[in-house]
């Protein structure tokens, strides 16, 4: 490779890339591409206006709105909301304690070495936790809420946060001097004025230096999950660091590959002929506990992880070209073949699918679940359905990708563990479409039915799930505005799909209604007779979001939410024990929504329904994964993930953040410690219930 600098790597470039989606069958022509690109500077403008303008000049305003919101009849939830803002540290409603329970680089054993920023290595890095937690789950130990194993995805690494010594910072042109300045001083002409106007100050432009095989390695170390025991004691969580259980799971770890995918030629290197032994998984975004207690974790935007061109003429040109692979975001693939397209070209059919992980036993080989497609895997939260088979909703988060479930064969046996293990390796994939007249139908995605044929170039069930979209694209399933979480609730029977944003999105359609859906929105799906593995269902939009104080935006949040209350940009949920939807956001940012991302209370049923209240809220430059409630909803565990990443569009910043020069130093405030991603305990002061 002899590309020497990188720019600096967001959050946003590896999970909305720029562009309209990859999905082909979507394609906006040039008309509607040229129409849309107006509507949008204009709505934008317009609308981000005046966002800034209602979050910050009108206290009066938001005050009142507050004490209508603490009116709110019929609500599942009573606490005092959190005042939506942007700063530097994090915020829990009144009445309630967030304590940082695991930061990056803290021991996950006891032997670990301490966290030392000025000096890691992959080795210390394999013994501690890792970057950017995203998904939180926790398995009970013989069913408490106060000592169980935690399980943490680690989604991505930001190297320009992690690592001094690594930032180049252009400098602004300085405003005062304007570029004929020269020419006119020497008098060789007259300059007009508008040629001494002053000059645009240059954005300052932030270079990341190439990685090294170190630091690389430091990298794939902070990659992948982490399985700890917790346990709370005398009101505090702590990790129990001698606990036999505890792992850490990384971009290098062994993985077994497993159901009708396993073993085909598509998915063979010359590393392993067999096509069934992957080293690592990547890009674990949310992912699911399942009913027997084992932990699956999502693989999202693998396309990142390679580098290199593929073969003239490979026959996998058009697959990749559907999963955006290389995405070249990370330099992997100068020191392991594997991420290289041109040494291994199969290598990414190995990646983008569901791995399950058994908690109990430290030594097992996590398994890449085939069965359930292969895509840019958001999550894999479940439901057992009243025959016993379990159903696993997935998002494929790609503006214009679409909305999954898998349903067992097999049933769930809730009194023999060991009969459930294999449960992922058979069902029936099926994808969602979304029709205008309210209808849900779920197609299968079945070798030799339909469309799905050697005809059009499926010759196995095994090519019908490496192909996963293509696949879906030949049923007729709805391109949705990039579907991220998605939770079944099993108290009403229905179920919740984030749907985050997509400001390409040139043509709406029945559940996807807004053009350039910069602020995102959630379907609710009721499926038919609230039976989970059904394959026809209803469907209405619960909420679309923003800020509903500006027409054009178009929210449809209750008129009780207040103005700390509305948000953007859906991404995880969870729906507690009690039937409750919690929301959690990825995107608002002082320039979009000013606010920080957060956890929102949302009141789905009754009058109380589509009412939004802020409970938590996240450092500058963060987003906000989780929740995870323990079953008692004595505790909610979250997840701050980037923070600090950011800051040029806050105004007590002003700039870009980097290791050197932090927007935020959450959760610790030491000079010496830079932003660390944490995992975050929150409980009510002198115990309780969490939100009422
Ligand atoms: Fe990793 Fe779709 O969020
Ligand atoms: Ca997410
Ligand atoms: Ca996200």
């Amino acid at each position: 490779m002899t590309e020497q600098t990188s720019q600096i790597f967001r959050t946003s470039q590896l999970e909305a890339a720029d562009g309209p989606g990859l999905n082909p069958t979507e394609t906006p022509t040039m008309g509607e591409i040229i129409a849309a690109r107006f509507s949008r500077r204009g709505f934008l403008k317009g609308s981000m206006a005046a966002t800034a303008i209602s979050a910050t000049v009108s206290p009066a305003a938001m005050l009142a709105a507050r004490g209508a919101a603490a009116q709110t009849g019929g609500s599942a939830f009573d606490f005092a909301e959190v005042a939506a803002g942007v700063d530097a540290d994090h915020h829990v409603a009144e009445g309630y304690d967030a304590q940082v329970l695991l930061r990056w680089g803290d021991p996950v054993f006891a032997d670990a070495p301490a966290f030392d920023p000025l000096n890691q290595s992959e080795a210390a890095q394999e013994r501690q936790f890792g970057y950017n937690n995203d998904f939180v789950g926790f398995v009970p130990i013989e069913g408490s809420s106060t000592h169980g194993m935690l399980v943490v995805n680690h989604e991505y690494t930001n190297e320009h946060l992690m690592f001094p010594g690594i930032v180049t910072v252009t400098q602004a042109a300085d405003p005062g001097v304007a570029p004929d300045e020269e020419t006119a001083e020497a008098g060789e002409e007259t300059a007009t004025e508008a040629e001494l106007a002053p000059a645009e100050p240059a954005e300052p432009e932030v270079v990341v230096a190439p990685a090294d095989a170190a630091r690389a390695g430091v990298e794939m170390a902070a990659h992948g999950g982490t399985v700890i025991e917790i346990r709370r004691e005398d009101g505090r969580w702590t990790p129990v660091l001698d606990g036999a259980r505890n792992r850490r799971i990384t971009a290098k770890t062994p993985m077994e590959v497993t159901g009708p995918a396993a073993g085909h030629a598509r998915m063979q290197t010359a590393a392993d002929p067999t096509g069934r032994e992957v080293l690592g998984t990547i890009n674990n975004c949310a992912g699911g506990v399942t009913p027997w207690g084992t932990y699956v974790m999502a693989e999202e935007n693998f396309h990142g992880y390679f580098m290199g061109t593929l073969p003239e003429g490979h026959a996998e040109t058009a697959n990749y070209e559907r999963y955006g692979v290389p995405g070249g975001s990370y330099e992997w693939g100068r020191f392991h073949d594997r991420f290289d397209l041109a040494k291994e070209p199969n290598e990414p059919n190995r990646f983008g699918w569901v791995v399950e992980v058994d908690v109990n036993d430290p030594a097992s080989t996590p398994r890449k679940r085939t069965a359930l497609g292969r895509f840019k895997h958001e999550g894999a939260e479940s439901i057992v359905a009243p025959d016993g088979r379990v159903v696993f909703y997935l998002g494929d988060d790609e503006r214009f990708d679409y909305v999954y479930k898998f349903v067992t064969e097999g049933t769930f046996d809730p009194e023999n563990r060991d009969a459930n293990m294999d449960l992922l390796d058979a069902g029936t994939l099926y994808v969602a479409r979304f029709d205008a007249d309210g209808n849900v139908a779920w197609l299968p995605l079945v070798h030799g039915e339909g469309p799905l044929t050697a005809e059009n170039g499926f010759d196995s069930q095994a090519d019908v799930l490496i192909e996963t979209r293509r696949a879906a694209d030949f049923m007729g399933a709805t391109p949705m505005d990039r579907p991220e979480d998605i939770e079944p609730n099993g108290a009403n029977g229905r179920v919740y799909v984030m749907l985050t944003n997509n400001t390409d999105r040139a043509q709406a359609n029945a559940a996807n209604p807004r053009i350039d859906n910069a602020f995102g929105h959630i379907v609710e799906i009721a499926e038919d007779g609230g039976d989970f593995a059904a394959t026809t269902g209803t469907w209405e939009i619960l909420v679309q979001c923003g800020d509903p104080s500006v027409a054009e935006v178009g929210a449809t949040f209750s008129t009780e939410t207040s103005a700390d209350g509305w948000f953007g940009m859906p991404d995880n949920c969870a729906v507690d024990s009690d039937g409750r939807l919690w929301v959690s956001t990825d995107g608002n940012s002082p320039a979009a929504t000013g606010r920080t991302d957060g956890l929102w209370a949302m009141d789905t049923e009754g009058a109380a329904r589509g009412t939004s209240k802020l409970f938590y809220r996240v450092p500058i430059g963060a987003e906000m994964c989780g929740p995870c409630p323990t079953p008692d909803l004595a505790t909610f565990f979250v997840a701050v993930q980037h923070p600090g990443d950011g800051g040029e569009d806050w105004e007590e910043f002003g700039r870009p953040s980097y290791y050197e020069d932090l927007s935020t130093r959450w959760p610790d405030f030491d000079e010496a410690m830079p932003v660390r991603p944490s995992v975050v305990a929150i409980t009510r002061q002198g115990g309780g219930r969490i939100g009422g």
